[in-house]
């Protein structure tokens, strides 16, 4: 029984959470990952954390653009599917050099898509992002609610011996329960969470709240946070459902059903850090929605996966990565 995954982004943060998730379950998992924003030591981590299992895993630092070593990896060895988790995802960034973001994101996949159709390997997930509701006219977003971006490829593909799954993650927080992995995001987070463990760990003086005047209870933005166990686990769930003769193409939100404002965000976070989060009221931020959440149902009911955890785990669990871990995977402060 081989059962040899690969999994592209697997040294990144949603990557190395899923790569564990897998091999705990028994498979084997093979990683490419460039390490552009990411690190080797989640891999080292990851291995560790797995025990037994951790031999399992094997690591490959390769550009998927690069064609050659990814026909290479292919050539050497059978992967049942593959989790494509490998991305570039600033979206700030993406404005400012949306070439680079083609390049690597678009070229990356299409070279992956067809060495996968080359070696008969036609069974993807693919990570989506609950960014294409943009400002949803409805809440929860279904995942029948309109999108205000596209994928080409889930749009296009109509060759129905592939089977692709598509997760649209809604807002990915905390860490691992161990405190040995966890997002280590590089130069200033864009993130909420991430911002907020570098204030609690004194690596900036505030957090600035985008928007008070949001029709939501308190003013701010209402988001849906996903606990990143949970989130990995759905990746497995999705493998499992690719088993399933009826999948063509299918599209799940993995959410938690909740919506959070960035201030009960805060008021948990100090909760579970005993640190104050100094905070500066600023307008809006561009390209920001007013209150985004997802209807899970369709996820609870066919790849049978829920969210686990609520706010209080995930507000735990990032301390805990972050006190053990107060400038990521770097030893000390840059
Ligand atoms: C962002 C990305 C989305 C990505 C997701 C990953 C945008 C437009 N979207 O979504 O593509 O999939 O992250 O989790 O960037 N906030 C502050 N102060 C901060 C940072 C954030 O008040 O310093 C607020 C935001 O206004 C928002 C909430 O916190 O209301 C969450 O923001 P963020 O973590 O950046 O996630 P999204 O904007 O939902």
């Amino acid at each position: 029984m081989s059962r040899s995954i690969l999994v592209t982004g697997g040294a990144g943060y949603i990557g190395s959470h899923t790569v564990l998730q897998l091999l705990l379950g028994g498979y084997k998992v093979v990683v490419v990952d460039k390490l552009d924003n990411s690190s080797e030591i989640a891999i080292k981590r990851v291995q560790e954390l797995a025990g037994e299992h951790g031999s399992n895993l094997t690591f490959h630092e390769i550009d998927l653009r690069d064609k050659p070593a990814v026909e290479k990896l292919f050539v050497s060895e059978k992967f049942e599917a593959v989790i494509h988790v490998a991305g570039l995802k600033a979206v700030g960034e993406s404005v400012q050099k949306p070439l680079l973001y083609y390049d690597n994101n678009l070229i990356g996949m299409i070279v992956l898509l067809e060495v996968m159709a080359a070696h008969g390997c036609k069974k993807l997930v693919f990570s989506s992002s609950a960014t294409v509701y943009g400002w949803p006219k409805v809440v929860p977003c279904t995942e029948e609610s309109p999108i205000s971006a596209t994928n080409p490829y889930g749009r296009t593909k109509s060759d129905s011996t592939w089977k692709i799954i598509l997760l649209r993650y809604f807002n990915p927080v905390g860490a691992h329960p161990s405190g040995h992995i966890g997002e280590d995001p590089r130069g200033i987070p864009n993130n909420l969470i991430p911002f907020i463990q570098q204030v609690a760990v004194g690596r900036r003086p505030a957090l600035t709240v985008y928007g008070t005047d949001y029709k939501t209870t308190d003013g701010t933005g209402v988001r849906d946070y996903i606990h990143v166990v949970d989130l990995a686990d759905g990746h497995i769930a999705a493998l499992k459902k690719l088993a399933d003769p009826s999948v063509g193409c299918e599209v799940y939100n993995l959410g938690s059903g909740k919506g959070t404002s960035v201030l009960e965000m805060v008021a948990a976070f100090e909760k579970a850090s005993g640190k104050k989060i100094p905070l500066v009221m600023a307008d809006r931020r561009p390209g920001d929605a007013e209150i985004v959440y997802a209807e899970t149902e369709k996820a609870e009911r066919e790849l049978n996966w829920k969210a686990k955890y609520g706010i209080q785990e995930f507000c735990r669990d990032q301390w805990n990565w972050a006190t053990k871990n107060p400038y990521g995977y770097e030893p000390q402060a840059p």
